[in-house]
């Protein structure tokens, strides 16, 4: 699997340093309101369970997946919810929290579909944000770290449905689809 890493762009530890003074900024936030925490399956699961913790407040959790990525990485421009929430979102403050955010096509349907069921507000958290590839009209509100546009694998991301329990985020060696 190693093999297949080109270069390393962002370590272990410092995705741990990042989700801990997210957690920090998170927790001051949103004290005393009534926190869901949502995460996108698969890719947003990794960033999702180390961000979680840090966050010091009585919380729900809940999860949805979404249509995923061909090969290719290219959004379809067709986002399909696979499995909703299991939970009533009406007057919550729901922070999504998901790996990346790139052409922004999927955060935004899901920020419509989310919002028709009124909650009290939806904030987006992603670990990476891409802004060379936005297409929709969002952004992130709280962004570990902005990335450049290549394709990246680890921490959640994957090429193929692989890679995503490597620690760290890398990008994959041209050699692997080629
Ligand atoms: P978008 O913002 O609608 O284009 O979609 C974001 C989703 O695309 C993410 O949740 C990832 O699953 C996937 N994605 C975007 N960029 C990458 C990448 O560089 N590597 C792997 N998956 C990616
Ligand atoms: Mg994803």
């Amino acid at each position: 699997m190693k093999e297949d890493v080109k270069e390393i762009l962002l370590t272990a530890e410092e995705i741990q340093a990042k989700c801990a003074e997210l957690g920090k900024q998170i927790t001051q936030d949103y004290k005393g309101k009534e926190l869901l925490l949502v995460s996108v399956l698969k890719g947003g699961v990794v960033v999702f369970s180390d961000l979680i913790r840090p966050i010091a407040l009585a919380r729900l959790i809940a999860f949805l997946v979404v249509g995923s990525y061909g090969k290719g990485g290219k959004t379809s421009g067709n986002v399909k919810v696979i499995k909703d929430l299991d939970i009533n979102v009406a007057d919550k403050d729901i922070l999504i929290i998901e790996d990346i955010l790139d052409s922004g096509i999927t955060l935004q349907h899901l920020t419509v579909l989310l919002n028709a069921r009124n909650p009290k507000s939806i904030r987006i958290c992603t670990l990476l944000d891409k802004p060379e590839r936005r297409m929709a009209d969002i952004h992130s509100d709280y962004v570990g770290f902005v990335v450049p546009d290549e394709f990246l694998i680890g921490y959640g991301l994957d090429y193929a449905e692989k890679y995503r329990n490597l620690p760290y985020v890398g990008t994959l060696d041209p050699k692997v689809y080629e």
